[in-house]
């Protein structure tokens, strides 16, 4: 069995792959080495050597035939993944791609036995709330207006009663909001639709924050594991952002491989979105304790930093019953995402100020801004 895995220079797909090989599937690889994930253009050194690569771009076809052919299954992975305002790139890398896939594969004839792509909790937004009458609701993002004065919960929608509380958010729930999520939506109904008109197993796979090593460094979109991390290696408190109180739902690497072996063999994941996280809420601060600790900053305590990210989401925790009706369930907690992180960061060379740039481009790009700031 041959396996392609697009992106698979990455952090998820170099997992994947590296799984893949220890069942005795060959693996091939489709990666364009983007920046700035691997700085340089470099193919990174944690990748196997068994792996045959191709230096290629999703969105040209004829690369993509040509590292689709002769392959029995097919993970995509690649993914435009930022906060720069090129809206247009989403859904060229990931939704455009994906509907290359299926065309390719239909027009070609091509014998794939199973399609599996990355979705994302960022699908779901702000994700289900239920007001104090426990009607549903989905809501929007939060104004500036609100957030610049530090009001930090979901405010009521018209025709609601508060306060609103957020709930555990299934693979029905559907309310991206921004031009990733939205990417991403488009991505699973390609992926969903073709699949099943053509005959085509395939699953999408609707991550929530993932953690571990190989998590690049440079990756503006990955999440508080990273910045914690850095953050306390460079021998700084991290910033929090709001009043700490968000909840998050983090899924360790090592799971999130066993969810993505699991869907490709055998026939009961066909045709299904699934929800993969970590099956626990956390709040930034409980996480950000959890990293003080693993660095041995005992003496650390969350204090907010008067910032917010615009267009964070306020609480989002994902429904995994679905996968767990498969069999799989997280087995790893935050602590040992960080833990192995941190012996990750430990062996990365030349960390420099990575994060004073990142948190520069942040700010410049307007994402992170001060309350009560005109
Ligand atoms: N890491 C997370 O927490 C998380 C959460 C939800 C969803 N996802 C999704 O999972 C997938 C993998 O994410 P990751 O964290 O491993 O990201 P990553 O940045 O580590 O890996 C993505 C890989 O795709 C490659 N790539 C990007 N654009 C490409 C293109 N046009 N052609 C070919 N290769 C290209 C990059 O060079 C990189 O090696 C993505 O689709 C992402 O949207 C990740």
């Amino acid at each position: 069995m041959k396996a392609l895995v697009t992106g698979g220079a990455g952090f998820i797909g170099s997992h994947t792959a590296d799984a893949l090989l220890a069942r005795g599937y060959d693996v091939r690889v489709l990666d364009s080495l983007e920046e700035p994930v691997h700085q340089g253009g470099q193919i990174p050194g944690y990748l196997d050597p068994k792996i045959e690569f191709i230096h290629g771009d999703v969105c040209d076809q004829t690369v993509l035939l040509e590292a689709l052919q002769g392959c029995d299954v097919v993970y995509h992975f690649a993914a435009f993944q930022d906060y720069l305002p090129i809206f247009s790139r989403f859904f060229l890398v990931n939704a455009v791609s994906t509907a290359s896939i299926f065309e390719l594969i239909v027009r070609e004839g091509l014998p794939i036995k199973k399609v599996v792509v990355a979705s994302s909790q960022a699908a779901m937004g702000e994700g289900l709330y239920k007001d104090a009458q426990g009607k549903t609701a989905l809501p929007d993002i939060r104004s500036h207006e609100q957030l610049k004065s530090g009001e930090w919960d979901i405010r009521p929608p018209a025709g609601f009663a508060g306060p609103m509380q957020y709930q555990h958010s299934d693979e029905i729930v559907s309310n991206p909001q921004n031009p990733y999520g939205l990417s991403k939506i488009s991505q699973e109904s390609i992926t969903m639709q073709m699949g099943r008109r053509y005959g085509i197993p395939s699953v999408a796979m609707r991550y929530s924050i993932v953690q571990g090593p190989r998590q690049s460094v440079h990756n503006a979109y990955s999440g508080a594991c990273r910045i914690f991390s850095l953050s306390f290696h460079e021998g700084r408190d991290p910033s929090i952002y709001e009043d700490g109180q968000q909840v998050r739902d983090f899924v360790n690497i090592e799971d999130v491989v066993a969810a993505n072996i699991l869907v490709m063999e055998g026939d009961r994941a066909n045709f299904n979105v699934f929800n993969v996280g970590g099956d626990k809420a956390i709040t930034v601060s409980e996480f950000a304790e959890t990293v003080a600790s693993v660095f041995g900053r005992n003496d650390f305590e969350s204090v907010p930093c008067g910032k917010f990210r615009f267009g964070d989401t306020r609480h989002i925790r994902s429904d995994v019953s679905k996968l767990k009706a498969l069999g799989w369930s997280p087995q790893r907690d935050t602590r040992y995402s960080v833990e192995a992180y941190r012996e990750w960061l430990s062996g990365t060379e030349s960390l420099g100020e990575i994060l004073k740039h990142a948190e520069a481009q942040m700010e410049k790009l307007n994402v992170v801004q001060s309350v009560g700031a005109s």
